[in-house]
């Protein structure tokens, strides 16, 4: 298979700058008694639309439909922890989603339909995953807040090797 026919694992994605990704990553660590298995740093990241396995093709059209959507600056505020029990999955969020995260979300899978997207049926839940396989938490552990300022998000690939997963980002949106 050449290197234009592969599949990729993409999603879209709101990409913290490096002092936020520190910050965020800072945090976890205090966290890391609760177990589980940490994400890496450099893969903390919002999935906005999760596209999974995508063609050449598909990829065209999420580039091309990517680029109808403005973000309009805003900022988030991570300080919400919580866990999902069914992924065991422990993870940072805001207190409440900002609208202009909401309109983004709702822009980006309306534009994404002709690309063959199609959102979950679940409603958006804005979230960093902080471990994997974590152990429930009775109650939400403290977690300092850490300002994100967004103007950009992102098409990213996850690739999977031998040392496990890691994100490439392969183009921005502003
Ligand atoms: P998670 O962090 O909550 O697991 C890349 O896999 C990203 O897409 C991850 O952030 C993952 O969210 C998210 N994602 C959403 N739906 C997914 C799915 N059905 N399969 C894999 N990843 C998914």
């Amino acid at each position: 298979m050449t290197e234009s026919q592969r599949s990729q694992r993409l999603f879209f994605a709101l990409w913290p700058d490096a002092q936020t990704r520190a910050r965020i990553a800072k945090q976890a660590r205090v966290l890391a008694r609760r177990q589980g298995r940490p994400v890496a740093a450099e893969n903390l990241h919002i999935t906005l639309a999760f596209i999974g396995a995508s063609g050449p093709e598909q990829r065209s059209c999420l580039e091309a439909q990517g680029t109808q959507v403005r973000v309009e600056p805003f900022c988030l505020e991570l300080s919400r922890v919580g866990y999902f029990p069914r992924a065991r999955v422990l993870w940072v969020g805001p207190q409440t989603t900002p609208e202009s995260l909401l309109g983004l979300v709702v822009r980006l899978n309306r534009v994404l339909a002709p690309c063959g997207y199609r959102p979950e049926p679940r409603p958006f839940a804005v979230h960093v995953t902080l471990f994997r396989k974590a152990n429930p938490v009775r109650e939400a552990p403290a977690f300092e807040p850490v300002p994100w300022p967004v103007r950009d998000f992102c098409l990213v690939e996850s690739v999977s090797d031998r040392n496990g997963v890691h994100y490439q980002v392969l183009r921005r949106f502003r």
